[in-house]
């Protein structure tokens, strides 16, 4: 049976935020619990493509023609460009460092906003994936616009910092500019990572974060965990690599939540 895919992107300008920690773990707990997904890197730091690939794996990746820079810069399909991870239900179209010149192969293009979105459409329209997942950089510029209109949902990874606060306003002002391309765009909700719980900064974050109008916080935040870091380094996401510990359940709540709320 075709399914019917829902694409959600990963997105905040201010760096470090855990879009690819969270990209990276939300997809493998959906793969987990049964669902077909595919993340796409959409960052020349390789960071998604690194959690679930060997470094020598994504540079070599990123060395060939079997990335999302080369599909992107020639306007091809992305069906061919999909490679399965070591998990089931768990594939990725991986990044190349030459993203760091994406900008400026877009710039003369016919339509610029919307070419990620035509490269995926027959990926989409194939049905075979529930999820689409793609992990953005930390800039707010023509790529990511292109990653925004090709997706359905936005979710927002924010550190519980003040610069991480700041860093939101930028966003949600850019996000109203992206609405007049793409008016069916909805974000999903703020997600608060790397929360350190001794620090009372963090209740505050979330209480600033509850007040806001029309933008939904997950009820699933994630705390600073060191597992995190040791799976990353094993090249893995860390709801396989240490399934019992505080952040795999926290990412595999979150997982819950955010399938919860796509069906809706
Ligand atoms: N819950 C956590 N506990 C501990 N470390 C974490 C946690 N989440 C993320 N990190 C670490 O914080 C750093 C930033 O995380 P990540 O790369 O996911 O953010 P990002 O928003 O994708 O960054 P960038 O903007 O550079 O793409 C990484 O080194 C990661 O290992
Ligand atoms: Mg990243």
């Amino acid at each position: 049976m075709r399914k019917k895919t829902l694409t959600i992107c990963f997105t905040n300008n201010k760096g470090g935020s855990g879009k690819s920690t969270t990209c990276s773990n939300v997809g493998a707990a959906m793969a987990m619990a049964g669902k077909k997904v595919l993340l796409i890197d959409g960052d020349m730091q390789l960071n998604l493509s690194l959690s679930f690939f060997s470094e020598e794996e994504v540079l070599s990746m990123a060395a060939s023609e079997q990335n999302l820079y080369a599909a992107i810069k020639k306007q091809k399909d992305l069906t061919d460009f999909i490679v399965p991870t070591p998990y089931g239900n768990l594939d990725l179209i991986p990044s190349s460092t030459l993203m760091s010149s994406i900008e400026y192969e877009l710039f003369t293009k016919w339509q610029r906003e919307l070419i990620l979105r035509k490269c995926l459409q027959k990926v989409k329209d194939a049905g075979i994936y529930d999820y689409i997942l793609i992990d953005a950089p930390p800039t707010l510029g023509g790529w990511v616009m292109n990653i925004l209109c090709a997706s359905d949902r936005v979710i927002i990874p924010v550190e519980a910092s003040p610069w991480g606060m700041f860093g939101l306003a930028n966003m949600f002002e850019f996000l109203q500019e992206v609405r007049g391309i793409a008016p069916e765009l909805e974000v999903m909700g703020v997600v608060v990572t790397k929360v350190d719980t001794r620090k009372n900064y963090f209740k505050q974050t979330l209480e600033i974060l509850k007040e806001m109008p029309d933008i939904y916080l997950f009820s699933s935040y994630i705390r600073v965990d060191s597992s995190i870091e040791w799976a990353q380094d094993s090249s893995a996401p860390v709801v396989a690599f240490k399934k019992n510990s505080r952040s795999a359940k926290e990412y595999q709540a979150l997982a819950e939540e955010v399938m919860e709320r796509g069906s809706r």
